[in-house]
């Protein structure tokens, strides 16, 4: 089985074939991901809310994702594992977020790591990447800046904030980042930002067009018990089994069945 790297992505995304990610946090749902067909595990600080209980991604540290991260590796053959630098563990500089990236992926055996933020980040992905780290960059609605959000929004609905989003994304690709997230943004900005990148955009709350889709696994599960957001589905329902539940979501990912309009945004 040969595993999926950056420049798997990067080929699918020429080809026009769609990209199946998931979340997971532990050995026996990476390996059931992974037999079902996931093309890459985010080991995301989603784990803040999900498995820890926390109301939000802020109290995740560094330590947590690399238990985590461990624990997904030893389960997967083939994904490619990205794994999140939590809150505070990346802004104070790019020689911090080096340490913490090194980390990651020297005792979590992490391929790819993500940093939330846009323009103002690209210094350090630059850092990060020409250091031989390969970046995904998050934009649109960062759970890390929920406090200065002012919740978890919608972002980039009106024209200057889309405008702004479209100049995050330009500057944090040509600083090298290898993949960009975009969560919770109108499906047309983001459809807009995929075409005009050469490198693969993953999409959560972002429309059909992104060339990748991701969801937290324990939404798509629905066993969440806080509820899950307006772009997620239920994919346990009529599944039977957690392993179809995933097969189903690939299949769906693959085929541009999910998201559906239902579990998109649009502007203002
Ligand atoms: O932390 C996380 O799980 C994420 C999601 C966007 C997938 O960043």
């Amino acid at each position: 089985m040969k595993p999926v790297t950056t420049a798997t992505l990067q080929e699918m995304k020429r080809k026009g074939e769609k990209i199946a990610c998931l979340t997971a946090y532990d050995y026996s749902f990476a390996s059931l991901l992974d037999r079902a067909g996931i093309d890459l595990i985010m080991i995301g600080d989603s784990l803040g809310m999900v498995i820890q209980g926390h109301d939000s991604t802020l109290p995740v540290s560094v330590a947590d994702i690399v238990y985590h991260t461990r624990c997904v590796a030893r389960g997967v053959q083939r994904a490619l594992l990205v794994a999140d630098l939590p809150f505070m563990s990346y802004q104070r500089s790019p020689e911090q977020a080096l340490d913490n990236a090194g980390r990651l992926m020297r005792r979590g055996g992490a391929h790819v790591v993500k940093l939330e933020g846009g323009e103002p980040m690209a210094t350090t992905v630059r850092f990060l990447a020409e250091r031989g780290v390969p970046v995904c960059a998050h934009i649109g609605l960062t759970p890390q800046s929920v406090h200065q959000l002012g919740g978890y929004r919608v972002q980039g609905r009106d024209a200057a904030s889309a405008e702004r989003l479209r100049h995050d994304a330009r500057a944090l690709a040509d600083a090298g980042a290898s993949l960009l997230l975009m969560e919770a943004v109108p499906a047309e900005l983001a459809r807009d930002i995929t075409a005009a990148l050469a490198i693969p955009t993953i999409g959560i709350g972002a429309g059909v067009d992104c060339d990748a889709q991701i969801l937290v696994l324990h939404d798509m599960l629905g066993v969440y018990p806080r509820g899950s957001p307006k772009f997620s589905r239920n994919f346990m329902d009529g599944a039977g089994s957690i392993d179809q539940a995933v097969r189903n979501y690939v299949a769906a990912v693959k085929a541009r069945a999910f998201p559906g309009p239902e579990h998109s945004f649009h502007g203002a």
